[in-house]
């Protein structure tokens, strides 16, 4: 309907290791080239679970977009910018938690599993509760209609597009509605006019998804039409009012297949990760000591890749070629271990290599880093201002 734009968000976790470069920043970095693109530093969520120590999360900041920067995320391209940086995110969230009912927030299911998981800090408070909400806010902010995120977040977006269904339905029908939306099909002019009546007609009596698309497409080619009118008449399609925030959809991102040194998914509490700026040879280091299939006992006896998080890794790392290698001598015990480990770690050094220069680079570089940040975070103000002049006149607080 709109153009495509892109949003996401990461909680300040200081620097980042290759479970976060596999899962999400390639993603990212393919995005940014292919739409319009918003990445920000998620810094106020961190404080939903972080309250009591916030000291910390400044510099989780700085070093973790030092990361995303180094690996490839482009400021030409996207817009990078730090959440509590644009002050408009707390307004929309105040407005929306006006008219959400506690019962939506206390049935978003990573309420209480995190609650359960995190049993030893307080989490019963206000902020916490808000998370999706303040998740939502970030997003309809932007009306960004496509949200890259990890299956765990999915019922956060799902959240997200009620809030702005219950938003639109609440407050979008403004006075002379109806014939405001007459009005501007008119301006259509005679032909397209009597195809939006047709097609509005076969979706709203029929249910004809088909005739819903036709005439959305119809829409977005308009060149025409104010904003206001374009709204208007997208919300007239399906019955509703002005649609003021648009409903966001999950881009789901496949699970990373990004395994620790133990074989399990490669994350901070694990204790088993190689950080983007892990020094080379302590990445050779960590590879050598990895366990390997426990059947290997000696150099003379066979083995089962599969048994073997090594493998894992060559299924990241390695080609055809060098796999048949793998299963070959593995199970022959034509190779040993810390040969099959070899270029794995070729394969990660040279992964790393110009990830590390760059972060390098921008270290020795703080304020380029900030001014990188200082220009996201204005760009997404601008956006985010836009939407709040339009929510505001919705709800009747323009005081103009
Ligand atoms: N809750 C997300 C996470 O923990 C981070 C986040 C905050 C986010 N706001 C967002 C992600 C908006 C996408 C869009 O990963
Ligand atoms: Fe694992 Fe390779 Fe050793 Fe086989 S040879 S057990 S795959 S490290």
């Amino acid at each position: 309907m709109y153009a495509d734009r892109v949003l996401s968000g990461m909680r300040p976790t200081g620097s980042l290791h290759l479970g976060h470069y596999h899962g999400v920043l390639k993603n990212w970095i393919q995005l940014q080239h292919e739409y319009e693109c918003l990445f920000f530093v998620a810094d106020w969520h961190a404080l939903t679970t972080q309250y009591d120590n916030p000291r910390g999360i400044e510099e989780a900041t700085w070093q973790m977009v030092i990361d995303w920067l180094a690996a490839g995320v482009d400021p030409s391209k996207a817009t990078l910018f730090i959440q509590s940086q644009v002050i408009e995110h707390a307004e929309l969230h105040l407005l929306l938690s006006m008219m959400t009912p506690l019962g939506w927030l206390e049935r978003v299911p990573t309420y209480k599993d995190q609650q359960e998981k995190l049993s030893e800090k307080d989490l019963s408070t206000y902020g916490f509760l808000g998370y999706p909400l303040l998740q939502s806010a970030d997003i309809l902010i932007y009306r960004a209609n496509q949200v890259p995120v990890g299956e765990d977040q999915v019922p956060h977006i799902e959240f997200s597009r009620e809030i702005a269904r219950r938003f639109n339905h609440l407050y979008g029908k403004e006075p002379g509605y109806e014939e405001k939306a007459e009005a501007a099909v008119k301006k259509l002019g005679g032909k397209k006019a009597k195809l939006y009546e047709e097609l509005r007609t076969r979706y709203q009596q029929a249910g004809d998804d088909a005739a819903l698309d036709s005439a959305r497409a119809m829409l977005g080619e308009t060149q025409n039409l104010s904003l206001g009118d374009k709204e208007r008449l997208y919300g007239y399609l399906e019955g509703g009012g002005k649609m003021i925030l648009t409903e966001p959809e999950a881009l789901l991102t496949v699970a990373s297949k990004m395994p620790g040194l133990d074989g399990q998914k490669m994350s901070k509490s694990y204790n088993n990760t190689i950080s983007l700026r892990e020094e080379p040879d302590q990445v050779g280091k960590k590879i050598r000591t990895m366990p390997t299939d426990p059947a290997r006992g000696r150099r003379t006896d066979p083995g089962d890749p599969e048994k073997c998080p090594v493998w894992q890794l060559h299924q990241v790392y390695s080609g055809d070629d060098v796999r048949a290698w793998v299963q070959q001598g593995c199970r022959s015990a034509g190779i040993g271990c810390l040969e099959c480990k070899q270029p794995v770690i070729d394969a990660m050094l040279k992964e790393l290599a110009p990830i590390q220069e760059r972060a390098r680079a921008y270290m020795e570089e703080p304020d380029v880093v900030k001014n990188i940040i200082a220009d996201g975070c204005e760009k997404a103000r601008d956006l985010a201002r836009e939407t709040m002049r339009d929510v505001r006149e919705s709800m009747g607080l323009n005081y103009g």
